[in-house]
């Protein structure tokens, strides 16, 4: 991704040339409210995505038409519910390119999704002395469940290095890779610093070395087209909330030969094939890792989601929000006393930042009484931060709905917090 802003012929206080942000923003009914008797400025994207109508609505429409159980009953609301349920899923492997339907697995997002594979995975291929290596500007929820894991197998989780910029050290990496190291988990992008991580690159390293690769996803999924082939992960993981879906469900991509070597993650109905008291046996994928009643209003909210996303221009829309970071890149570096916290070359749409003598937290609370919405803190990536020697940042994470507007009003915003804090 380029850092250039004329690539992306941006013309503050409009539109990024060819992509329309003020119509998309009708589409999302929660970004027209005053927040503290201001105009809400939404810039906690990363944290979560807002809803369009068309999600809300399908969800809506679901319950009071469609609600019953998945492939369980033997009527009509039965069979419509399931229809809608495994078309999600169809629709979602479309949506990564996955070989096969079946290879997409529901969870209640990107954590369980690691989890899942941590406990079955892990706990049934783990050999003491085996090696995890995670980068060290993962999320917590791509390092505990590792160590979890790791703990009870005898293997050890270590960090692959990144540099004072926030990109991954792939010379450290193919340093760190040997036979002993049977996982490499990576975020396609990182959520503290917006870092792009190059997730093919590292599939090929770590594949040569005999490893699997995790790819979490929660934070690349909103922002272009992913193709786990093209990619040549093992796993692919994303949480629904962050694809302007519903909260509470998620996706797990797994390639099929894994999967089905896996033994299930939990027990109940739907993952079996036939339950006696002298031995159970298991379904077939997916089903085998759905133990229990699903989220299927979730499912058809985030196939609505799909449907919503898919129907954008997608290219244009990732044009605008680099657009967006550029513009709001270069406005911080005109404020004195502001330091940047991920600037590495390839970049998506977050910006993290400090203001000298100030508590990220203060400065959140004081964007927030201006309508301004930013997520403060270490963002559940404790590592980093230590690294950096901070206790965290200010989070601004745009979406395709935000305006050049929204990040003058932000930096107009730092201003007057910064007057009263003087
Ligand atoms: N992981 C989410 C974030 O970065 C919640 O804000």
């Amino acid at each position: 991704m380029s850092e250039d802003p004329a690539v992306y012929q941006v013309i503050p206080g409009t539109a990024t040339v060819g992509f329309d942000a003020e119509r998309v923003r009708r589409d999302f009914p929660i970004l027209h409210q005053q927040v503290n008797g201001h105009p809400l400025v939404y810039l906690d994207n990363a944290a979560t995505t807002q809803k369009p109508e068309s999600v809300i609505q399908a969800m809506v429409d679901y319950y009071r038409r469609d609600n019953a159980n998945v492939h369980r009953g033997a009527h009509a609301l039965s069979d419509r519910a399931t229809g809608a349920f495994e078309g999600a899923r169809r629709k979602v492997a479309n949506f990564l390119n996955a070989p096969d339907a079946r290879q997409i697995l529901w969870t209640r997002g990107t954590s369980e999704a690691i989890n899942l594979v941590a406990a079955s995975w892990g706990r049934s291929q783990l050999q003491p002395g085996d090696r995890i290596l995670v980068s060290a500007m993962e999320h917590h929820s791509n390092i505990v469940p590792w160590q979890m894991v790791a703990a009870e197998r005898g293997a050890t989780v270590e960090a692959i290095p990144v540099d004072t910029t926030g990109t991954l050290d792939l010379q450290a990496l193919q340093g760190m890779l040997d036979a002993r190291v049977r996982m490499v988990a990576v975020g396609h992008v990182s959520n503290a610093l917006g870092t792009i991580n190059p997730v093919a690159e590292i599939a090929r390293m770590a594949h040569a070395a005999g490893a699997l690769v995790f790819v979490d996803g929660a934070q690349a999924i909103a922002h272009w087209p992913v193709d786990v082939q093209a990619l040549d992960c093992d796993f692919y993981s994303f949480s629904a909330h962050k694809l302007f879906g519903p909260t509470g469900i998620g996706v797990l991509y797994g390639r099929r030969t894994v999967l089905e070597a896996m033994p299930p993650y939990q027990g109940g109905g739907e993952m079996i094939e036939s339950v006696s008291f002298a031995g159970t046996t298991y379904n077939q994928l997916p089903y085998k890792f759905e133990a229990g009643t699903p989220d299927i209003a979730g499912a058809v909210g985030l196939g609505a989601a799909i449907d919503y996303v898919n129907s954008l221009d997608r290219e244009g829309a990732a044009r605008h929000e680099e657009a967006l970071l550029v513009y709001a890149q270069k406005k911080a570096q005109a404020v004195s006393g502001l330091t940047l916290v991920g600037t590495a070359h390839h970049k998506t749409g977050v910006m993290s930042f400090n203001l000298d003598g100030v508590h990220p937290a203060d400065l959140g609370t004081l964007l927030d009484q201006q309508g301004v919405a930013v997520r403060t803190g270490n963002h559940c990536a404790q590592p980093i931060m230590d690294q950096y020697r901070i206790p965290g940042t200010v989070r601004a994470s745009f979406s395709f709905y935000n305006t050049f507007d929204d990040v003058d009003r932000l930096f107009a915003a730092l201003e007057k917090a910064r007057q009263f804090l003087q």
